[in-house]
């Protein structure tokens, strides 16, 4: 086996081939899941190029720079073909994904039209879901049982019913669902023997989103958290991942503002300027806007958002730059906008002998085009983490971090938020799987 880490290269490590279909399922089949699910038939049709997506587009450099050996990161990896990709899904709403994608407003009705075939076969499955976590929604279309463990069995037949059905090879669950109310870690998230006795008694930290990863962990199928929420972040779902062999990555797809501050503030660092305080203001008008309006799920979001700087910054590290800055996250709800979002950024920075100065951003994005070609990388990544020898018993996929807001990591460590740091950690654990040379940047030996 190759060495876990070091910068030598070693022996490539065993993956198998991905041979046969990957099922795709998704708990949420709002304005992500549909762009993300369009996109991909999209792209298969030859109608739209796969902008934005790491394992489509991106290619890894390999060897010295004098080699000229960089090769598409698809080439280089057993990475499962678009085409053998096929969906499923669960929503408390009844409407099949090409009315869930008009709906959305997100892609225009002329490219979903092209694709609406596709599209209307994916219909969604009824959903495990409880307005108690989130208040904002109210659905019929929900799965009916005598406890929660009853639930998650159902959730855990329609997997296995999925699989057999759609003739998939492998699977890989992420979670596209709304953002479910605060919750934090208490005694029944502390051992799967603990989460299953809270399953019979319906314990209240058991949120919908629990379930779900439970049911997929379960059954070995790998799972990534697209929302701020608790869901695999818990010990007991990090114990299912390893005793199961099923990947886990999370949480809370980095897109808009956050990516924004990501790129920035490793900036902001390395030239050592410091920060006074740095004001974030969104205004959003679709339903993950109308979710994130209500205080619960908002303090959910935000606490996701919150803690990037402080990571990034390392204040203790540096007093005279980052101590006390002040950090601010606000979300507005604003129907007209709809999944176009608008997010200002002012930033007070100071340079030499502390003369201050400000930034503005003005960041017109739009989140689901944003966040589809995230769900994509991970969906592929993960069914290539269950496929390594090396990777597949690790649970928590911390070289995923790149598309993360709130990174997992292993008990003890504190996450990495710097997206170069983050690339440079996914490239070079795809090196390392390879038996290729970690790159350093050293260079020295072009001088001898
Ligand atoms: N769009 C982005 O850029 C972005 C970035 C980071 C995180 N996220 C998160 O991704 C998630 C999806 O975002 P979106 O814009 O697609 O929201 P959305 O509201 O359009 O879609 C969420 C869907 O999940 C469904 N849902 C909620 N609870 C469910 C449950 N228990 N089971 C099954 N379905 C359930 C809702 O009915 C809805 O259709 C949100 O949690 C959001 O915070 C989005």
């Amino acid at each position: 086996m190759a060495p876990k880490s070091s910068t030598d290269s070693g022996k490539a490590t065993q993956i198998a081939p991905a041979k046969g279909k990957l099922g795709v399922m998704v708990p949420g089949m709002g304005a992500v899941a549909t762009t993300f699910m369009a996109g991909v038939q999209a792209v298969r049709k030859g109608i739209a190029e796969p902008i934005g997506s790491l394992t489509q587009m991106g290619t890894i450099r390999l060897g010295k720079r004098t080699e000229g050996r960089s090769p598409k990161l698809k080439e280089f990896l057993p990475l499962a073909e678009l085409n053998d990709i096929v969906f499923t899904g669960w929503d408390l709403f009844e409407d099949d994904a090409y009315e869930s994608a008009v709906h959305a407003a997100v892609l225009e009705k002329d490219l979903l039209n092209q694709i609406k075939p596709f599209l209307s076969s994916i219909k969604p499955r009824k959903a495990v879901f409880d307005r108690n976590y989130v208040k904002k929604l109210d659905g019929k279309h929900v799965k009916k049982g005598k406890n929660k463990r009853d639930l998650a069995e159902q959730l855990r037949d329609d997997i296995k019913q999925f699989k057999k059905s759609s003739g998939a090879d492998r699977l890989v669950m992420i979670w596209c669902g709304s953002t479910e109310i605060f919750l934090t870690r208490t005694e029944v998230h502390s051992s799967v023997k603990a989460f299953e006795r809270g399953l019979e008694k319906n314990d209240e930290n058991i949120a919908p989103s629990m379930i779900y990863a439970y049911a997929a962990l379960s059954e070995g199928v790998p799972f990534a958290n697209g929302a701020p929420n608790l869901t695999v972040d818990i010990p007991v779902m990090m114990e299912l991942s390893r005793k199961n062999n099923a990947p886990i990555a999370g949480k809370d797809f980095k897109t808009g503002q956050t990516l924004m501050k990501t790129i920035l503030a490793p900036g902001f660092k390395a030239r050592m300027l410091g920060l006074n305080g740095w004001f974030s203001t969104n205004i959003l008008g679709n339903r993950d806007g109308e979710v994130l309006d209500d205080p619960g799920s908002f303090k959910t979001k935000e606490e996701s958002k919150l803690s990037v700087l402080e990571q990034i910054l390392q204040p203790a590290l540096y007093p005279k730059l980052y101590k006390d800055f002040y950090h601010k996250v606000r979300i507005n709800y604003y129907p007209p906008r709809g999944d176009n979002k608008e997010g200002w950024d002012n930033i007070d920075i100071f340079g030499w002998l502390g003369y201050p100065m400000q930034i503005k951003i003005d960041f017109l994005c739009r989140d689901s085009i944003l966040a589809a070609p995230i769900a994509l990388d991970l969906v592929l990544f993960l069914d290539l983490a269950q496929r390594s020898e090396q990777l597949r018993g690790l649970g928590i996929q911390e070289w995923l971090s790149f598309y993360l807001k709130s990174p997992m990591t292993a008990p003890g460590l504190y996450p990495e938020h710097d997206l170069f740091i983050q690339l440079m950690k996914l490239k070079n654990t795809l090196r390392h799987l390879r038996g290729e040379p970690l790159i350093t940047h050293l260079g020295l030996e072009y001088y001898d």
